[in-house]
């Protein structure tokens, strides 16, 4: 694997997005840093981390989809392979809060930011950011965080779980083509953070109202069935679940 290590760093996100437009590199190029100075999580939100006791990495996954229609899939892929890689420490209660937060519980313990770069030929490149608390054990006015070392009472190796995280996409990408996909989005429904539940939303407005998930769909559009029994679905940027 092709790990470049760095210390501090505004973003690997912007790092490696740079990087790759100004070269042609590798698949698969990996970016880690101990810290971030301007580290960003979804929607413009920042994403904060102690240095040194977390996993903050970038990934560039070339041409995982042949058109930007089916991008979802790659959040999918890389959602599922984190997973994995969780479970196989034996991190309890792991769910999916849509689009792609990785919970404990109710605890949020990774966030991902994947952007795509479409080049002159049509390809995409993909800058898969994650990050991931692993050994960060003070969360202040972050009640809703947390860490593996929090929940499980142990250090680990943070470079080990990147590794195994990487190899569960690079095994999981090649669903997207040969058209086993449904096995991963099965994965993702079964552990939907409140699927089948009723679950508070806010709209742009902020007005709030009930709904009940019942799946994501091949946009990445989140179905819910309202109150007055219609099937709805949302964008992203247009509702936040209240949990
Ligand atoms: C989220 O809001 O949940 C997504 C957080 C993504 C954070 C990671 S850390 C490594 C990479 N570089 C960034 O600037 N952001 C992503």
């Amino acid at each position: 694997m092709n790990i470049i290590k760095l210390n501090a760093i505004d973003s690997t996100n912007d790092f490696l997005k740079a990087m790759s437009q100004k070269n042609d590199i590798e698949n698969y190029t990996i970016i880690t840093a101990e810290e971030q100075t301007k580290g960003r999580g979804q929607q413009g939100s920042k994403w904060l981390s102690e240095s040194g006791k977390n996993l903050i990495t970038s990934i560039l996954i070339k041409d995982a989809v042949g058109n930007i229609e089916s991008i979802f899939c790659l959040n999918i892929t890389v959602t599922v392979s984190i997973i994995e890689a969780l479970k196989n420490i034996n991190i309890p209660s792991l769910q999916i809060k849509w689009p792609n937060d990785i919970m404990s519980g109710n605890k949020k313990i990774a966030g991902i930011l994947i952007e795509n770069l479409i080049k002159e030929n049509g390809k995409i490149d993909s800058i898969v950011g994650i990050g991931l608390n692993i050994n960060q054990i003070n969360f202040e006015n972050l009640p809703k965080a947390s860490s593996l070392k929090k929940i499980m009472k142990q250090d680990f190796d943070i470079e080990k779980i990147l590794k195994e995280i990487v190899l569960n996409i690079q095994k999981n990408i090649q669903k997207i083509n040969n058209n086993t996909i449904d096995d991963l989005w099965n994965n993702y429904h079964e552990i939907l953070f409140r699927i089948g539940k009723p679950v508070v939303f806010e709209n742009e407005d902020k007005e709030k109202f009930m709904g009940i998930i019942q799946r994501v769909n091949e946009n990445g559009k989140l179905e819910v069935l309202l109150e007055n029994d219609q099937i709805e679905s949302y964008g992203i940027k247009e509702i936040t679940m209240i949990y």
